[in-house]
């Protein structure tokens, strides 16, 4: 059987959890599982973060699978809904709405009476800066007052465009929530994903929202997942399935864009773009063979991709770390010009996929 497999390690997924409970002991947690908990699989990733607080997923159909999951916990929907006949299903599975327009307060407002009799909360987007999504600080007072008046229980949110970096516009952003969570006092608030969890201890009131962190990947481009004390969740792994001895000036793979420039021993191993692993890169990339690394050399083609094993024992049957704990999903990412964020979600439903505890 081909083997490009990727593994789950729930007991990881439980150690990163710990580690946003230690970072931030007085908030609750709001685990983010869209995008199929990042790639790695919702129905497993659950299962490793029972004791969360809370989930945050970007749609309706997202939380709808958690809840036929048989979880319990509230679920926002942090884009909230996108038409009025969503908010029957906001009711029927007990599910927390962002607003970020008012059209959506408008069709919330419409049943206040179930909502609020359901304990409900409703999270406000506050626009400080991003552009993407919420009210402007000159309206969202007016929207808050009124959800008051209407019996909502109100936290106030906001999303960093630049938490993960030292940016002007942090400040301006922080400033710009604080000013309008004093004028709507008593609220609750929340602002933090991962990055801003490591960076603003002071901001973390009532929830968090950790994401990239949980999976073990890091949200900094200049500090690794092992300096955060994260542990990767994701283990891509593939097998050597041919070995060839090729001489100096013999070319590899597709385009025959590689060159040997000495004899060498190359290995092909059963991983390719159609399982989500990326064909461009910037910089020379790598795999990890028991815990060393060896470069990827040549094209990479849908299926597989070829290895530089002259310096290494291999042979048919090796495994292969394509990303994992050795070589971290952030440096192939860097290596393809993205973020681990993208690789993680953009893994084919091709590879097999396995969790253990
Ligand atoms: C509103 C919101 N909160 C939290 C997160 C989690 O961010 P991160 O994965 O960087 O922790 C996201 C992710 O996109 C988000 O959109």
């Amino acid at each position: 059987m081909r083997q490009a497999t990727v593994y789950i390690d729930s007991s990881a997924l439980q150690y990163n959890l710990n580690r946003v409970k230690q970072l931030a002991p007085h908030s609750k947690i709001v685990s983010m599982v869209k995008a199929n908990a990042y790639g790695h699989g919702i129905k497993d990733c659950l299962a490793a973060l029972e004791s969360t607080d809370a989930f945050g997923v970007a749609c309706l159909e997202e939380a709808i699978e958690i809840r036929q999951l048989g979880y319990t916990q509230p679920i926002t929907l942090i884009e909230g809904v996108f038409s009025a006949d969503e908010m029957v299903d906001v009711i029927q599975y007990q599910l927390e709405c962002i607003v970020h327009r008012i059209q959506q307060v408008e069709w919330l407002i419409a049943h206040k009476n179930t909502y609020n009799a359901l304990g409900l909360k409703v999270w406000i987007k506050l626009n400080s800066g991003m552009n993407r999504l919420g009210f402007k600080s000159s309206e969202i007072i007016d929207v808050i007052n009124r959800l008051k008046v209407e019996g909502f229980t109100c936290v106030l949110a906001m999303h960093f465009a630049n938490a993960d970096a030292d940016h002007a516009l942090n400040e301006q952003q922080i400033a710009q929530f604080l000013q309008v969570k004093q004028a709507c006092e008593p609220i609750m608030a929340s602002c933090c994903n991962s990055a801003a969890i490591f960076k603003y201890p002071k901001l973390h009131f009532d929830f968090v929202r950790p994401g990239i962190m949980l999976y073990g990947a890091t949200p900094f481009a200049d500090q690794d997942v092992h300096k955060l004390d994260l542990k990767p969740v994701m283990t891509f792994s593939a097998e050597i399935i041919a070995l060839n001895h090729i001489q100096q000036g013999e070319h590899v793979g597709y385009g025959s864009s590689f060159t040997a420039a000495k004899n060498m021993n190359i290995a092909i191993v059963s991983v390719g773009y159609g399982d989500g692993y990326p064909r461009v890169y910037q910089k020379p990339n790598f795999v990890a063979i028991r815990d060393q690394l060896v470069p990827v050399i040549g094209r990479v083609s849908m299926d597989m991709i070829a290895i530089d094993v002259t310096d290494i024992e291999a042979e048919i049957g090796t495994q292969v770390e394509l990303w994992g704990k050795t070589r971290l999903v952030d440096d192939v990412a860097d290596a393809n010009a993205t973020i681990g964020y993208e690789l993680l979600c953009r893994l084919t439903q091709r590879p097999s996929r396995r969790t253990y505890k």
